[in-house]
């Protein structure tokens, strides 16, 4: 009786403990080689609830507790490295951008300053090897959005001195120079066709300097045309396969195989809505069904996790908060993914690409700053003023009283003709 009792237990419980198996040997990997995340929208949660006051009671980044991201959840999800999101929405285009994106850089200086044990903020990939040996969470900085810099390439390089390394193109809105998402969808109409000239320039002078191009939330176009021109591998931060979810935010296989043709890399999205197309339900499967396919499509060099913590409103069951990382690394194992396979997904192509971007970086060495301003004309908004540029580019645009005019003389013109 008792041996039959005993195979019947065993054999009840091993489902249990193949779970515990995976969910082990997750761990163990990731004490090697954590993950490096490519999107987490705290400082976006600190501006809103406590206006960046690190120093209030309730802005305990240990104790905090209504947000997806804390430092013992960091923690307990092995989180090696992590793109900080210096976020700044589009209605800021053309009004405080530039200084919200710099109060948002400075939010994350000092998350790293008053939490030195658990922070280090690093700005190499070397920086980031350094913190994995330390046992702290290399800090990283992307600017989501393209409208931070104002169309400034000067911007652009003191974000770089800043410690940004890298930008998204565009947030759900156009620049003066990209296209954004959403002209894929109805709900916009396509400006520049992808990039323009002077988004070109953008790309060419962040390739030079070393910073990261990020397509999420770019349109289908400005993806292609940044593929065809970078000189570096880009980035998705944050973005999922769209074949398995027809969202926009999402990659099409074909630039799937184009991001494997040129090195790049896609960090996978787990917000619902990106995941099983529906803002309410989605699980930690459907998440590991994406970086499968991901991994089908370009191949395991092209896979990472950009979870989009703390920036979205519904996340999968299963990966409630950040402390989740281990479980859909088990889930992959289960999956017969390799041990190499997962460490790269986890952090080895994120530093590959990093470092081929410094190497473009040391190689373009001699080769000037872009010092050529965007056309005064191109630029939209009332709150600038157009030092450096001919006198009659500000009257065109600085007095507002004066279009009507601008706009008659033409159209009677014609009338005349
Ligand atoms: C946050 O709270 C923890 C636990 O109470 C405390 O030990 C730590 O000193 C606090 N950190 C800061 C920066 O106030
Ligand atoms: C969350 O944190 C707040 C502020 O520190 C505290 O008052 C509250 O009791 C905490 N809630 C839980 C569920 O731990
Ligand atoms: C995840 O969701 C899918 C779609 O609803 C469902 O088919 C699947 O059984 C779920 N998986 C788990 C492990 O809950
Ligand atoms: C994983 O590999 C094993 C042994 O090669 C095989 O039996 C199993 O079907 C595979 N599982 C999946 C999900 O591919
Ligand atoms: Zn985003």
């Amino acid at each position: 009786m008792k041996p039959v009792l005993g195979g019947y237990l065993l054999f009840a419980l091993l489902p249990f403990c193949w779970a515990d198996l995976y969910q082990a040997e997750a761990e163990r990997i990731m004490n090697q080689t954590p993950v490096i995340d490519g999107h987490n929208d705290l400082p976006w949660q600190l501006l809103k609830k406590f206006n960046n006051r690190l120093s209030e009671a309730g802005a305990n980044l240990t104790l905090l507790n209504d947000t997806h991201t804390n430092i013992p959840k960091l923690q307990r999800g092995h989180v090696g490295g992590q793109f900080w999101a210096a976020y700044v929405p589009c209605d800021t285009q053309n009004k405080d951008a530039v200084k919200r994106t710099l109060e948002q850089i400075d939010v994350i200086h000092r998350m790293c300053d008053k939490y030195p044990e658990a922070f280090t903020c690093v700005t190499s990939s070397a920086g980031i090897q350094d913190a994995f040996r330390a046992k702290k969470v290399a800090s990283l900085i992307g600017v989501e959005g393209g409208h931070s810099i104002d169309s400034s390439l000067g911007a652009l390089r003191m974000f770089y001195r800043l410690g940004v390394r890298y930008m998204t193109l565009t947030h759900s809105c156009n620049t003066p120079w990209a296209d954004n998402w959403l002209v894929d969808t109805d709900q916009e109409q396509p400006v520049h066709g992808g990039l323009s000239d002077f988004g070109r320039r953008v790309v060419w002078e962040m390739n030079r300097l070393g910073m990261l191009v990020d397509l999420a939330h770019v349109s289908v176009q400005t993806m292609t045309d940044v593929l065809a021109v970078s000189k570096a591998p880009v980035i998705f931060s944050h973005s999922s396969a769209y074949e398995l979810c027809n969202s926009r935010r999402n990659v099409p296989d074909h630039l799937l195989r184009t991001v494997k043709e040129r090195g790049g890399l896609v960090m996978v999205n787990f917000y619902n809505l990106y995941v099983s197309c529906n803002k309410e339900a989605a699980n930690l499967s459907q998440v590991a069904d994406h970086l499968d396919h991901i991994r089908k499509v370009a191949g395991a060099t092209a896979v990472g996790f950009g979870g989009d913590y703390d920036g979205v409103s519904t996340v999968p069951q299963g990966l409630e908060d950040v402390s989740k990382y281990p479980a859909l690394v088990a889930e992959l194992l289960r999956r017969n993914w390799s041990e190499s396979d997962v460490e790269a997904a986890l952090a080895t192509n994120l530093l590959r690409v990093f470092r081929v971007a410094e190497e473009v970086r040391d190689s373009l060495a001699q080769e000037p700053p872009d010092d050529e301003p965007i056309e005064y004309e191109t630029l939209e908004g009332q709150c600038r003023t157009s030092y450096g540029y001919p006198a009659q580019a500000s009257a065109s645009a600085s007095a507002p009283s004066m279009l009507p005019a601008a706009l008659l003389f033409p159209l009677l013109l014609s009338r005349l003709l």
